[in-house]
């Protein structure tokens, strides 16, 4: 079958991924309102075209926090990708640096850092940070990453406690016994991994704007806070110092019932007025999605289940199917849209 739009790659995951792993990507907390909305939204919002503008040449790249990349497309961290293909995120990490977009590693990568950095040498990465009760195990993998060459810290604020995804409840959801969360491994005294391969309640529901100060004194990286959908919050982020915020709710896996993320988008830019980058995930499936989301002012966008469909697909080659097809995506709606 030809791979034409991403919702093919998304059909191809549903079909051939085992239920339980599909189950867990597709997942969103509750009735899954705020999951749909974020896909919704977008086609709520319309472009006003303008015409005859010479659209011959174009340039769509940009940069984030200075370093160049080729569009504003990057991969949003999420968890476990060796249940989306046997390579997990060492495919995530040669893809993003082979279309020269950013790569942001979650805590609950299923590779190490080390091999994810090894896997594709000079990739621009961030990591992505949960504070874990055990501050200790937190600071470690902060300077770890710093150590590696990772060149922002992510902090995710949009989870004290794990949403409630009722399919991963249904199908008892445990990682398989050869996967682990790598970079956790003799973290935790407790062998019981069944909260999403952890012991239950080891994140630190306690975390507050502090908290922040405590991030700063342990690493030199730009911090960038994901989760904000408020223009209260961006304020107080811009406050704190951090670098820039990621509008983001999770890909509607935590609180059911708030914003899709590029309607709060608009709030949130009016707050933080160029103060600091703003980025945006949730819910972009279109290039044009991807250009709303930059008129509406959001720097630079990243997916999150559109790349583990990708690296469903065919691993590091099917997640780069992906982004080309973003990519050409994106620059067609942007000259058609003058
Ligand atoms: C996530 N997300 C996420 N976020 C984070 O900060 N750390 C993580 O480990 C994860 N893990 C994770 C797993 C899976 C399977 C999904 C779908 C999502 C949230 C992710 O970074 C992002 O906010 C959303 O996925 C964006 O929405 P879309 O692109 O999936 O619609």
């Amino acid at each position: 079958m030809a791979m034409v739009c991403l919702s093919d790659f998304e059909a191809h995951a549903k079909k051939y991924l085992p239920k339980i792993a599909w189950d867990f990507f597709a997942a969103g907390a509750d009735d899954c309102i705020t999951r749909d909305e974020n896909v919704l939204a977008y086609k709520r919002i319309s472009f006003r075209p303008r015409m005859l503008r010479d659209v011959s040449m174009m340039d769509i790249r940009t940069k984030l926090l200075g370093t160049e990349i080729s569009f504003p497309v990057g991969i949003a961290p999420t968890g476990f990708h060796q249940l989306a293909w046997p390579d997990g995120e060492k495919s995530t990490a040669r893809a993003a640096k082979a279309l020269n977009i950013c790569y942001i590693a979650s805590t609950y990568s299923t590779c190490t850092l080390e091999e994810i950095s090894t896997a594709a040498p000079g990739g621009l990465r961030w990591f992505q940070l949960y504070i874990h009760r055990n501050r200790a195990v937190s600071q470690q993998l902060v300077q770890r990453a710093e150590a590696l060459g990772f060149q922002a810290l992510v902090l995710t604020a949009d989870l004290p406690y794990t949403g409630k995804r009722r399919d991963d409840i249904r199908n008892g959801f445990r990682l398989p016994p050869h996967m682990k969360l790598k970079n956790l491994e003799g973290a935790f005294e407790v062998c019981d991994c069944s909260e999403y391969g952890l012991p239950p309640n080891s994140l630190d529901p306690s975390v507050t704007w502090n908290d922040i100060y405590w991030l700063r004194s342990l690493t030199h990286l730009p911090i960038i806070i994901k989760g904000i959908l408020t223009k209260e919050d961006a304020e107080l982020a811009v406050r704190h110092g951090v670098q820039g915020i990621i509008v983001s709710n999770h890909g509607g896996r935590q609180l059911d019932g708030g914003p899709a993320t590029i309607d709060a988008l608009v709030e949130v830019m009016e707050a933080v007025k160029d103060r600091i980058e703003v980025y945006l995930d949730g819910g972009i499936r279109k290039g044009s999605d991807v250009l709303k989301a930059l008129a509406l002012g959001a720097k630079c966008v990243f997916i999150g289940r559109p790349a583990l469909w990708g690296l469903a697909y065919k691993g590091e080659e099917g997640l780069q199917d992906v982004l080309r097809i973003l990519q050409d995506e994106f620059r067609l709606s942007m000259a058609l849209a003058g």
